[in-house]
C-alpha cells in the first residue's frame, strides 16, 4: 500500500532544476514568437487545504499521440516534487503498465487489475495500488479484458460513475490522479471523465489530429451535462513537435488561433529518448534526468500546478 501523503520525495531537488535553453525552445510561446511564459517552481501542495485529490483525464480518441507518454511523465514529474500521485491504466493496451516496468507474464493476470476491481463489487481500491520505481508514484495496472467494457457495462446501472465510485476508498491518499484512456471515447473514457476534476488534451502536431478534436470536445459537453458538471479542459498539450519540419509549427499556429486559452505554452518536442525510456520501464524523469523530455515533462507539471489542473 501507499506511504502518507505528505511524504517528501528524495527526488525533490531534481524538479527545482531546469535547464532554460532547453525550455525556450519546448515552449508555444518560443515558437509562435510571443512573450516567454514563467511558472513558478514546484512545492508540496498543503493538504490540510484540501484533503482529496485532483483527478485528471488524459484523453484523445486518436491513438498514438503521447496520452500514455504523458500519465508517465506527468506522474513522474509531480512525484518529484513530493507529491504522491497515483495512475490508472485505463486501456486494455495496457502500456502504462509496461511503461512503468511490469512483465508481459503478470500483465496476463486478471487479477490485481482496475478490470479485476471494476467487476468485483467487493474490492477496495487500496488493495490493487501498485509501487513504481519512483518515490510517491503508484499506479493501477491495465488488462487486456478492458476491451469488453463496452459490452459487459451496457445494461448496469449508473455505469458511468463506476470508475468514480470505486476510487472513493483512495480520494484522501493521494495529491493527483492521472488517468490514462484508451483511444476511445466509450464506456471507459466516460467512466474516466465522469471520475474526474479535469481533462488534458494531448494532441499531436498533425493536421489531421486537429479534426478530431471536435469529437472529444462533444464527448467533454456530454459528460458535462449528463454526469459530471464539474469537469474542465485543462488544456491542450501538442506532442511529437517536430522542430526540423515547418509542418509542426503551422499546425502549432492553427491551434492556437483556435484554441487561445486551452492550448499549452509547454510543448513536447519528438525524441527517441521517450521510446527509449518505455523499453527500460521508466519515466525519462529518472531514465534521461536531464534530456529535453525531461525538462518540458516537469515544466509541463509547473504550468499545470500554475493553471489550478493539478495540486
Ligand atoms: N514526444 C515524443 N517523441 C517521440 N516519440 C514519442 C513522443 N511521445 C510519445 N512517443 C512515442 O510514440 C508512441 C505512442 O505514444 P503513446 O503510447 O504515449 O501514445 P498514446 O496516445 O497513449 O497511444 P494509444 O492511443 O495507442 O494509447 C510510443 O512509442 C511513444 O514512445
Ligand atoms: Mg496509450
Amino acid at each position: 500500500m501507499a506511504n502518507s501523503a505528505s511524504e517528501p520525495s528524495r527526488l525533490n531537488v531534481k524538479s527545482t532544476k531546469s535547464n532554460s535553453r532547453d525550455e525556450e525552445s519546448s515552449t508555444a510561446s518560443a515558437i509562435l514568437g510571443q512573450p516567454t511564459k514563467e511558472f513558478p517552481l514546484l512545492t508540496v501542495p498543503n493538504t490540510n487545504q484540501e484533503s482529496k485529490a485532483r483527478v485528471v483525464s488524459i484523453v484523445n480518441q486518436k491513438g498514438g499521440v503521447g496520452k500514455t507518454t504523458t500519465t508517465i511523465n506527468l506522474g513522474a514529474a509531480l512525484a518529484e516534487s513530493g507529491r504522491k500521485v497515483l495512475l490508472i491504466d485505463f486501456d486494455s493496451q495496457a502500456s502504462m503498465t509496461t511503461g512503468l516496468g511490469i512483465k508481459p507474464a503478470l500483465l496476463k493476470e486478471q487479477s490485481g487489475s482496475i478490470w479485476y476491481l471494476l467487476n468485483d463489487p467487493n474490492a477496495n481500491c487500496a488493495d490493487y495500488i501498485l509501487k513504481s520505481n519512483v518515490p510517491g508514484l503508484d499506479f493501477i495496472r491495465g488488462h487486456k479484458d478492458l476491451a469488453a467494457a463496452d459490452a459487459a457495462f451496457v445494461s448496469e446501472i449508473a455505469k458511468e460513475h463506476k470508475l468514480k465510485k470505486m476510487l472513493q476508498p483512495v480520494m484522501d491518499l493521494y495529491d493527483d490522479i492521472l488517468i490514462d484512456c484508451s483511444p476511445s471515447l466509450g464506456t471507459l473514457t466516460v467512466n474516466a471523465l465522469t471520475a474526474s476534476d479535469g481533462v488534458l488534451i494531448p494532441m499531436e502536431c498533425e493536421y489531421f489530429a486537429i479534426l478530431g478534436l471536435s469529437l472529444v470536445k462533444e464527448t467533454i459537453e456530454k459528460v458535462i451535462q449528463n454526469t459530471n458538471s464539474n469537469l474542465n479542459v485543462i488544456g491542450i498539450l501538442a506532442t511529437r513537435f517536430d522542430k526540423k519540419t515547418g509542418h509542426s509549427r503551422d499546425v502549432l499556429k492553427l491551434i492556437a488561433n483556435q484554441f487561445p486559452d486551452e492550448i499549452l505554452d509547454t510543448i513536447i518536442a519528438r525524441t527517441v529518448r521517450f521510446s527509449e525510456s518505455t523499453v527500460q520501464g521508466e519515466p525519462i524523469t529518472t531514465f534521461a534526468s536531464s534530456s529535453a523530455g525531461a525538462t518540458a515533462y516537469r515544466r509541463l507539471a509547473r504550468e499545470l500546478v500554475s493553471r489550478g489542473g493539478v495540486k
